[in-house]
């Protein structure tokens, strides 16, 4: 069983200490290769009704899921107005839940099967938020559902999860999504999957002090199976990309490293941009052009220009992107991955040498070996990266990342390939 459970990257509150191994249990994502993503999903939904059993004595009435997220490219850009392209993994937080006979009171008992660890969290009043703990995702979706006046009837849960921590992949966003699905089919109130987004996006501001963008959240909801999704983050459009192919297939390396920067960074590069921004005398980077930038370079500072470049070139890349996969142009789609790396790295300042280690492995490979494109894909500073291989040369790509990354830096590097999956879903009501 793994217990990846409850954070992220961007979600980890305290931070970490430097260099550290993200998670000793991160081996859970080789499991992703050779399963599809129903028998993983499955094979999570009947662990987690085997706890519930175990735990409370009875057979859970209701079962709920929600992704983890891949990000094929458009990072950093989400809370900056941009364009980015995602899709949800066959990686999953699963809830098992039992209404419980209460009179006096309202409470939820939810125990955490990878933690051990269960809280008893009061329904009927406004939680208050404690960043420090994985409940706070919980209270803070409850939070969100008080304030739409809903009756959330006492129950029981346990929660279980495949989603590796700390490796960029949205733990967090999927535990939130989760939830959310889970109090919808309690309250039988159906949110709007536009507002339900927004609101465990709140819920990540407010109760785990993150101050995210929008992308895991609509991912972990509007993730379709076959396709990326190309979210824009101004309109909260979705267009779905098909994505499946004979040829190509996309691989995700962890490189099992966090670095204590990303709770600090991932503020500050927020606050870069927006002063970037509020300097260059626009209220949203949708009016930044490449030509606008250059002509005001002068009025910004040199790390604030280097950010605003990222923003701009980076959401013009996942526009590229998204019509080059319609067209299955693959080796312009790597061209673009490599492009986003690079800003990432050296204009954003969020990658980190193992991330860059990594991709520079990929781009040696290349497309004569099966390797079209690679980059790091989420908040950065550790976690994964994302890379765009040809099928028939996938296994020997995972044998020469793994060797060369684990001969460089003496961690462990988890390799898996993933296809776009389905977003959250009631497995059982
Ligand atoms: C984290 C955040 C997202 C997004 C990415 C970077 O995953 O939660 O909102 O900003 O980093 O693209």
């Amino acid at each position: 069983m793994s217990c990846n459970e409850y954070s992220d990257d961007t979600s980890r509150p305290g931070g970490s200490p430097s260099r550290t191994l993200a998670n000793s249990d991160t081996r859970s994502l080789d499991s992703g290769l050779g399963l599809s993503s129903e028998a993983s999903l499955s094979s999570l939904r009947d662990q987690a009704e085997a706890v519930f059993y175990k735990r409370f004595g009875c057979k859970p009435q209701l079962l709920v899921a929600a992704p983890g997220r891949v990000n094929l490219i458009g990072d950093h850009v989400d809370y900056n107005d941009g364009f980015a392209l995602p899709m949800a993994i066959d990686k999953y937080v699963v809830i098992a839940c039992a209404p419980k006979d209460e009179c006096s009171s309202s409470t939820a008992s939810v125990f955490s099967a990878c933690l051990n660890e269960e809280v008893c969290i009061p329904l009927n009043e406004y939680p208050a938020p404690d960043e420090r703990r994985w409940d706070s995702y919980i209270k803070g979706v409850l939070a969100g559902f008080l304030d739409r006046s809903a009756k959330i009837p006492s129950l029981n849960a346990v929660i279980l999860s495949n989603v590796p921590l700390g490796a960029g992949l949205s733990s967090s966003a999927a535990l939130e999504v989760a939830v959310a699905t889970l109090f919808e089919a309690l309250a039988e109130m159906r949110l709007d999957p536009k507002e339900k987004a927004l609101l465990c996006q709140r819920a990540e501001h407010q109760f785990a002090g993150v101050p995210c963008g929008i992308m895991d959240q609509f991912c972990s909801i509007f993730g379709m199976r076959d396709h990326l999704i190309l979210l824009d983050c101004v309109s909260h459009e979705i267009s779905p990309v098909p994505f499946e192919s004979d040829e190509v297939i996309l691989l995700v390396a962890n490189t099992n490293v966090q670095h204590e920067l990303i709770d600090g960074e991932y503020a500050k590069r927020r606050d870069e941009c927006a002063s970037a921004l509020s300097k260059l005398g626009a209220s949203s980077y949708r009016a930044v052009t490449k030509e606008r930038l250059e002509a005001n370079r002068d009025s910004l500072s040199p790390p604030e220009r280097r950010r605003a470049r990222h923003v701009v070139s980076e959401s013009h890349r996942t526009i590229l992107a998204s019509d080059a996969l319609r067209r299955k142009q693959w080796a312009r789609v790597g061209e673009l991955m490599y492009s986003s790396h690079s800003s990432l790295s050296r204009d954003f300042d969020v990658s980190c040498n193992e991330l860059d280690l990594l991709v520079d492995i990929a781009r040696q490979l290349g497309p004569e070996c099966g390797v079209y494109g690679s980059r790091m894909t989420g908040g950065g500073f550790g976690g994964c990266t994302v890379s765009l291989v040809k099928k028939l040369h996938l296994e020997a790509i995972m044998r020469v990342l793994q060797h060369q990354y684990e001969d460089e830096t003496g961690f462990p590097l988890d390799v898996s390939a993933i296809s776009p999956s389905q977003g959250a879903q009631v497995l059982k009501n």
